[in-house]
This record gives C-alpha cells, structure tokens and sequence, in this order.
C-alpha cells in the first residue's frame, strides 16, 4: 500500500465543512492537509489564536479560527455557541486534542491531562450535542495506551496518586469507553460517533518529558514508528464513507502501533460499561 493508493480509496470532500480541535500541532495538522487535498472546507478550534491563524494562512480551506481551551468549561461554553451561531454547516467534529504527562492541578480539583484527555472532551460532546439539529459525526481520537489501563477497577479522577502515565492511560480509557456509551444509547439519532487511534509518532505530545527524553524520545519515534501523515488517516478514514457509527479506526501494523488504517469493533475488554455504573 502506497499513501496515494490510500487516499484514493477516500472520496472527495467538496462541500463538506469539518470543525477540527488540535490541528495546531502533529497529528491534526497532518490532518489538515489530507482535508485541503480533499477540498473540505475547515473551521479550527484552537487555544492558541496566533498559531492557528498563522496556519490558516497556508491552508486556504480553512474558513474560521475559533478559541477553545479544552481545561476550561468557560472557553468550551463560549466555542460552543459561537460554533452554533455563526456555523450551521459543519457535518463533522474531530477531537483530536490531547496532553500527555501534564499533573498541573485545575481549579477544578482535575489535572491538566485528565480534564483536556477526557473530562474536557466530554464535556465539549455533551454541551454542543442537543444544541446540534442536524446531522454530525464525532470523530474522537484515542490511544493505544488506553488498553493498560487496569479491567474492572474504577477510578477516582482528581486521586493525586496516578502517575504521569497512568493519568494518560486512564484518560483515554475513560474516553473510549464513553465513546462506546454513546454509541450503545444512541440518545441523538442524528449523531454519529467513530473512535480513531493514530499508533504511535513524534510530536510535540512529549513536550512535557524531561529534556533527555523528549530530544531521544523524538528521534526514536521519527525512526521506528510512522509519520504524522499516516498516523492521520484513521481520522480521515472516519470522516469518510469507509466508516460508519460506532466504528474503530486503528492501524493495521503490529501491535497496532503503525501502518494503514483497518476499520474494526471496539474489543469487549475496552468498552467497559462499568466504568459508568
Ligand atoms: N503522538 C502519538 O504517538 C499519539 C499516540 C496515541 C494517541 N495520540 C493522540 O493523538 C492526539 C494528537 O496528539 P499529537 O501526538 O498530535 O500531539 P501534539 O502534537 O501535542 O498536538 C496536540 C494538539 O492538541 C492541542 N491541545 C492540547 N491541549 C489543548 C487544550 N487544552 N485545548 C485545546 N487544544 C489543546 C494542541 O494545541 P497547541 O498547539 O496549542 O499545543 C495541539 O494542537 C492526542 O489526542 C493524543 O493523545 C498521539
């Protein structure tokens, strides 16, 4: 399989509007570019206004930058409604953002990658969904390293406790199987949920690692693991016609950890509905 060869198994986007949360950096911005090549018009929420402006100016289809922080229930509000009342068009919400190895503590008593990885992500799905009257997918990306964390255990999301690590993984956790609880309720039938996982790649996700192991961390993931240009396609795949509600978009390769994406059902061991009971 060749990156062209893949592509064109995906239709053209004309006329599609896609909202994509976390393209400033790695993984979604790769994204970005797939989008452009096939002529979806594009709306991004960022954090960061001037990064995200300044790479509006190199992707023409991006039509309008809106400010989103997702560890801020305040800044989520606020994106919400300026979506709803300056945007009708979109049919599809990427949720890519994501943070790892980040304890800072918020106001709110979570860490900083437990409320951007899941309760911030949650919050944003449950917030925008009866405010949507027309048809959309959620395309939610999530991670392989949401399968280590712990079966049949609960988890208390403001312990101080969890690990840098553990806090990614559960994160994650906590966000496929909520994918998952959305899916099975099925509470709005004009929406539409697809969970994706990129593998594994170099980006700046490792920004918050000691220096040592950021620089060699980098190198070695750029080395051994796939770039961003296909660690993207699982997202684009799940905007596409090949997907369809409820599915799970990973990579093909071993372990699942690189490699053209395959289209399956969430495995019974992730989808932990006990997690919610
Ligand atoms: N890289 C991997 O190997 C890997 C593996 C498994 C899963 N993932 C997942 O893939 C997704 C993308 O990660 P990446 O590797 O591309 O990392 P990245 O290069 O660090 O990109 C993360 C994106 O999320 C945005 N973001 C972070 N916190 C935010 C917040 N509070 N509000 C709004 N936006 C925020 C960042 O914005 P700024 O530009 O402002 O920082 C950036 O656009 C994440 O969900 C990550 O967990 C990555």
């Amino acid at each position: 399989m060749t990156l062209k060869k893949y592509l064109n198994k995906i239709e053209d986007f004309t006329g599609r509007t896609i909202v994509v949360i976390g393209a400033t950096s790695g993984i979604g911005l790769a994204l970005l570019t797939h989008l452009e090549n096939k002529n979806a018009k594009v709306i991004l929420l960022a954090r960061n206004l001037s990064k995200a402006n300044e790479i509006k100016k190199s992707h023409k289809n991006i039509i309008d930058v809106i400010e989103y922080d997702q560890t801020s229930t305040i800044s989520i509000d606020k994106a919400i409604d300026t979506l709803i009342s300056t945007h009708q068009e979109f049919d599809s919400i990427v949720l890519n953002c994501g943070i790892l190895f980040n304890k800072t503590i918020l106001e709110n008593g979570y860490s900083t990658t437990i409320m951007t990885n899941y309760v911030g992500a949650r919050y944003f799905i449950d917030n925008i969904s009866p405010k949507l009257n027309h048809n959309v997918r959620f395309v939610i990306q999530g991670s392989i390293a949401a399968g280590l964390m712990k079966k049949n255990k609960k988890y208390d999301l403001t312990s101080r406790k969890l690990t840098k690590f553990g806090e990614y993984n559960i994160s994650k956790g906590y966000l496929e199987a909520y994918f998952y609880k959305l899916v099975k309720e099925n509470k709005y039938p004009n929406i539409e949920y697809v969970l994706t996982e990129p593998g594994i790649c170099a980006t700046n996700i490792i920004r918050h690692m000691v220096r040592p192991i950021r620089v060699l961390g980098k190198g070695f993931l750029a080395t051994f693991f796939h770039p961003t240009k296909i660690a993207s396609l699982p997202l684009l795949t799940g905007l596409s016609k090949l997907s369809k509600n409820g599915d799970y978009i990973i990579p093909r390769g071993i372990f699942s950890l690189s490699g053209y994406p395959k289209i399956k059902d969430l495995p019974l061991k992730r989808r932990r509905p006990y997690l919610f009971e």
